[in-house]
């Protein structure tokens, strides 16, 4: 049977992949952080791809979308067949910096250095390592002399980190659109839930990020000469801001829970039968008790309700004055039925209404995406999870993420075609943070499901 051949391939050629696997995360392809002098280290990520692909027989090309962007990565598997279904695969090659702080790395973020079966690197979980399982998986069925049981496109991106400008606009610009009907789209840009816990994660948050500014007098002034006829900008601020999220968690905008649908029963038995540590939690965050909608699981506050949260807050400095400028970040994560649109105007009406007219107040940068939801009865879930089960020999569990991918929200409204999402990561893989690493047996057993996905998926054709 050619999945068996295909997966004692990917069991024999393990050494390999990983080594290919750090040549690939060798390449500081930053696009996010401070040391983002990387224009030409992207655009070697990309070039790396191109030639991992052109290897195996695919059609490969960097598209450039706009000339300050940087490419994208679009392969094709070999030998297009209008009677095999197409499933797109997305990843990202690009990483965040490493000045988080750079002093706690423990090892050189761009060596490959291998330690315990972790892979240590920028870039080896988020998102390398995983889009690399596709990668890898792909080649095996080809090696053994199969032919590929559905057509694969290949989009990864430079710009995950950075806001994804390319491939948002190669996607509404109809990009896609030559490989209509898409059967599904793949992704390995989320976690699992926990070690030994493969999952299918069947839903993300959205999201309502902004940024506010106060403004005071036009430059900082003396608080003893001025103070008590200027208005202070950091005042106004945090009285705005004060009680937008009420001690028992509850979000205190007007409006900003309209059109909430509420979680199926099932679902929530789903979660409530996950094993949940709240100490370890404690231990691994490092706070006293946890915090929130305490009437909720934990699990339905980390995937399943809406939350807001002040990212950042500044304004003068620690001297005698009264500032200029206030300024501070707010993000709100999102879950099915809220209109991120009415939520990013319900809390910008909300915090101008609770300063003084007079007062100028700038909102900026904002960006908004819906919660992206895949039902629990769609006829692709239980392919899914038998692939999981092939290539990880363990059980997988259905789970939700708190987090946010808006490109999967534009993907899967183009295509009207599902996500699936089966990431390879752990919470704890430190993403975005020093000593970011990825388990090497899970890189060997996506690898695997990977290509059991291929042939999962060729049945129904
Ligand atoms: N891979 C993450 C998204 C993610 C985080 C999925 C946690 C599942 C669990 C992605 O790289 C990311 O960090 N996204 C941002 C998007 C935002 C800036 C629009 C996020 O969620 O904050
Ligand atoms: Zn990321």
């Amino acid at each position: 049977m050619a999945l068996a051949d295909a997966l004692r391939h990917i069991d024999d050629q393990r050494r390999t992949h990983v080594d290919q696997l750090g040549e690939f995360v060798r390449i500081p392809s930053i696009s996010a952080g401070a040391d983002t002098d990387a224009r030409g280290n992207l655009i070697r990520a990309a070039d790396f791809l191109v030639g991992q692909f052109g290897q195996i027989g695919f059609a490969a090309e960097k598209v450039q979308v706009s000339a300050d962007t940087n490419p994208l990565v679009l392969a094709r598997s070999p030998d297009f067949s209008p009677d095999r279904p197409t499933v797109l695969i997305y990843g990202h090659y690009d990483v965040q910096g490493v000045d988080n702080p750079r002093a706690a790395w423990e090892v050189d973020p761009f060596a490959a250095v291998e330690r315990d079966g972790l892979l240590i690197a920028r870039g080896a979980s988020d998102n390398k390592g995983p889009t690399f399982a596709h990668m890898k998986a792909a080649e095996a069925v080809l090696a053994v002399g199969d032919r590929l049981p559905v057509d694969l496109v290949f989009l990864v991106e430079g710009e995950e980190e950075c806001g994804s400008k390319a491939i948002g606009q190669f996607v509404a610009e109809g990009g896609l659109d030559e490989f209509a009907p898409l059967l599904c789209t793949v992704i390995s840009d989320t976690s699992m839930y926990g070690p030994d816990r493969p999952s299918l994660t069947l839903g993300l948050r959205g999201i309502v990020y902004a940024e506010v500014e106060v403004h005071g007098p036009k430059q900082d002034v003396h608080s003893g000469l001025f103070g008590g006829i200027v208005q202070n900008p950091n005042q106004l601020l945090v009285d705005a801001l004060a009680g937008l999220v009420g001690g028992d968690g509850q979000i205190t905008v007007p409006g900003f829970y309209d059109g909430l649908a509420p979680l199926s029963a099932r679902e929530k038995a789903l979660y409530a039968a996950l094993e949940v540590d709240e100490a370890a939690y404690c231990r691994e965050l490092g706070v006293a008790a946890l915090a929130g909608e305490r009437q909720y699981p934990l699990l339905e506050r980390r995937w399943t309700r809406p939350t807001l949260d002040i990212n950042f807050l500044s304004g003068g400095s620690p001297r005698t004055v009264i500032p200029a400028v206030a300024r501070a970040a707010i993000s709100c994560r999102l879950v099915p039925g809220q209109d991120p649109a009415r939520v990013q105007a319900a809390l910008e009406a909300h915090i101008r209404s609770r300063i003084p007219s007079a007062i100028g107040v700038e909102f900026k940068n904002q960006h908004i995406s819906p919660a992206y939801y895949l039902d629990l009865d769609h006829p692709l879930v239980e392919p899914t999870l038998k692939a999981i089960r092939t290539g990880f020999e363990l059980e997988p569990v259905l789970t939700r993420e708190g987090g946010s991918i808006p490109i999967v929200v534009d993907i899967a409204a183009h295509t009207q075609a599902p996500v699936l999402l089966v990431g390879l990561g752990q919470i704890t893989d430190n993403w975005h943070g020093p000593n970011e690493r990825f388990s090497l047996h899970d890189f060997h057993r996506g690898t695997r499901t990977a290509a059991a996905l291929f042939y999962e998926l060729g049945q129904g054709s």
